[in-house]
């Protein structure tokens, strides 16, 4: 089978602009439909068709703008996945092929942050809706732990650009998965291009495996000055827990961090990726090079 008409959801987002890149970089000459909100500003390539859409996508809508689509990628908001309960079943309504659900995150996650954090179990519910539905519907889940450039910019690594200040977990040698967007964008659409064998399926994919040191000595090379805290990992994350307990949403960040940050890693498990769909990657030095041209594009701005 081949996929030919794709419709992505969300392609004005931090993911969604690198996905649609890849889909029209393809050689499959896709068909590409965009389904933009009305809300939404952005603007899109003479080749692309734009579907504009109620902000809470009705169902009727959507299984108009889904007849003849082989292939729907969600690539929403965190604010918005709960959405894809009414889009699934516009796809099932419309014959659609094959759906990638809004994941792009952390494969699997523990009880304790499903119960914090609803956006994770939104996503787990989708997974279980998708897998239960699968004889209607392929579905891949492509799971890529941290997003590189976003993590070392955002704090998200514990990395403080406002405070020049690092947090290092447990010495911060743990090695966990990373991806920079550009990867994760071209790992959906080489997962189109490879159907079999990315069907129905959670795919890992990922750039490399990475430290909070090996970030921290790569930013001090070209940026000195930085205050360094070592943490011990139980108590720190406990500490956070507490604080999104008593209602600090500030902390969930770091409780996300905290479920990887004494080390991860994809490559040898039975959902792992790479191969299967031959996916390009980039070594540690090029994705800090894509962090560091962001980076210094927003100080000009
Ligand atoms: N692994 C990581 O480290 C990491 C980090 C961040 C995010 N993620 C995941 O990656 C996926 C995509 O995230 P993203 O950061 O690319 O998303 P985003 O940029 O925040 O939003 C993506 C798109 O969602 C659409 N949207 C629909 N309803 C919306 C609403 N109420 N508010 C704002 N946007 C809305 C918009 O598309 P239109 O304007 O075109 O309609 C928007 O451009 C999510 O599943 C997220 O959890 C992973």
């Amino acid at each position: 089978m081949t996929f030919k008409s794709i419709c992505l959801i969300g392609a004005s987002g931090n993911l969604g602009t690198h996905i649609l890149r890849h889909l029209l970089e393809s050689s499959q000459n896709f068909n590409i439909t965009v389904l933009a909100r009305q809300s939404s500003t952005s603007k899109y390539p003479d080749n692309v068709k734009v579907v504009t859409f109620p902000d809470d996508y009705p169902v009727d809508k959507l299984k108009d703008a889904f007849t003849g689509i082989d292939v729907v990628i969600a690539s929403l908001s965190m604010t918005s996945m709960h959405q894809q309960f009414k889009i699934m079943d516009a796809c099932y309504a419309s014959g659609v092929k094959r759906y990638f659900p809004t994941e792009f995150g952390l494969d699997d996650l523990p009880q304790w942050l499903l119960d914090l954090r609803e956006m994770f179990k939104i996503k787990h519910d989708v997974r279980d809706h998708l897998i239960e539905n699968q004889a209607k519907m392929e579905w891949t889940s492509v799971c890529c732990n941290a997003f590189f450039e976003m993590g070392v910019g955002s704090g998200f690594f514990q990395i403080f650009w406002s405070e020049k200040k690092a947090v290092l977990i447990d010495g911060g040698k743990a090695e966990f998965v990373a991806a920079t967007l550009d990867t994760v964008g071209l790992a959906v659409v080489k997962a189109i291009e490879k159907p079999e064998a990315s069907k129905n399926r959670i795919l890992l994919v990922q750039d490399f495996r990475t430290s909070q040191k090996e970030i921290l000595d790569a930013i001090q090379k070209k940026v000195g000055g930085w205050e360094v805290e070592s943490v011990e990992s139980g108590p720190w994350l406990e500490s956070g827990i507490e604080a999104v307990k008593k209602g600090d949403n500030s902390q969930l960040g770091k409780l996300t961090f905290g479920t990887f940050a004494t080390g991860n890693k994809y490559e040898g498990r039975p959902e792992w990726g790479n191969e299967a769909i031959g996916l390009k990657t980039k070594s540690f030095d090029e994705a800090m090079d894509v962090f560091w041209a962001e980076h210094e594009a927003k100080q000009k701005a």
